[in-house]
């Protein structure tokens, strides 16, 4: 997938973020930074990702391992977001790729008329304001740095490139979703703005637009998986959830050499959810 450049990817700790940590290390990436709030989780992450690189090498000789580094950090936090996304690049000595995965989902019952004031603004600074935060301080560093060369056939050059967790919710309604699907229509926005600013430097920023996909985030609350599965078995044109290696699978090629044309989309793996 083109992906041989060093990667830091937010929400890494569980779901999607951890299948795209599993994922670029797979695909043979230099180096990846892992952030969540959730520490503990983040190690176990870390032990299976150099547990599957050193049985990986065992087969085999020369390979240069992934290193995995992580780091506790909560997204929010504008001044520690600097400091570590600062932090990761002059450790690995350049920042490639950026993958956006930390969120939350809160359902508001009763609807918009009801959604609190705190949790609007629980999943506006998580969703989009730490998406910004991570965006911005990568950019900075990303536009300084001298472009890569793709592995495949002499395409244009790039400098970086950033991937943003939008939703199905960044382009249609669901209810009872008043704050998440605010954030992520502001993230796909965010998404096609920001890459009209740098498109002709050669960082590319696009945004990913899962459908239902199988994680913690939709598979915790059982209550919220049934209400799900009757949604999935009625509104998706392929009858099932997608499952976080297949989301992942997405974001490579949006953060690699492949995708070296595409600036300013919104990916949507969702099953054809918004094709109707
Ligand atoms: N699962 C789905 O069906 C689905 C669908 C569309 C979009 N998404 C999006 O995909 C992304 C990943 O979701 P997931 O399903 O893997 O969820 P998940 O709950 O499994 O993982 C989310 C991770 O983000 C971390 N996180 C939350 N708040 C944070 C903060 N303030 N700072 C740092 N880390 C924080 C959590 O600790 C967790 O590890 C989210 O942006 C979500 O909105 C998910």
């Amino acid at each position: 997938m083109d992906v041989a450049g060093f990667a830091l990817i937010t929400g890494a700790a569980s779901g999607i973020g951890r299948a795209c940590a599993q994922a670029f290390a797979r695909e043979g990436s230099a180096g990846i930074a892992l952030l969540d709030l959730n520490e503990e989780a983040l190690s176990a992450v870390k032990a299976e990702i150099d547990d599957e690189l050193r049985a990986q090498q065992n087969g085999s000789t020369g390979s240069q391992p992934c290193r995995v580094e992580i780091y506790s950090v909560d997204v929010t936090n504008e001044d520690l977001v600097n400091r570590v996304v600062a932090e990761v690049a002059e450790k690995f000595g350049r920042l490639d790729y950026v993958v956006n995965a930390a969120g939350i989902a809160i359902k508001h019952q009763g609807g918009a008329a009801f959604a609190t004031t705190a949790d609007w603004h629980r999943v506006i600074d998580i969703n989009l304001t730490g998406t910004f935060f991570v965006l911005r301080a990568a950019a900075k560093i990303m536009l300084k740095q001298e472009p890569i060369t793709s592995a495949i056939d002499g395409r244009p050059l790039q400098r970086g490139s950033i991937v943003n967790f939008g939703s199905i919710q960044g382009v249609v309604g669901i209810t009872l979703s008043t704050a998440y699907t605010a954030a992520k229509h502001a993230v796909v926005g965010l998404t096609r703005t920001a890459s009209e600013d740098y498109a002709q430097d050669g960082l590319r920023i696009n945004a990913i637009c899962p459908g239902y996909t199988e994680t913690p985030m939709t598979t915790k609350n059982p209550q919220v998986l049934k209400a799900m599965e009757e949604r999935v078995a009625s509104a998706v044109p392929m009858r099932r959830m997608g499952n976080a290696r297949e989301i992942a699978d997405g974001v490579l090629f949006l953060a690699g050499g492949r995708s070296s044309f595409v600036t300013g989309s919104a990916l949507m793996v969702d099953g054809g959810y918004t094709s109707r």
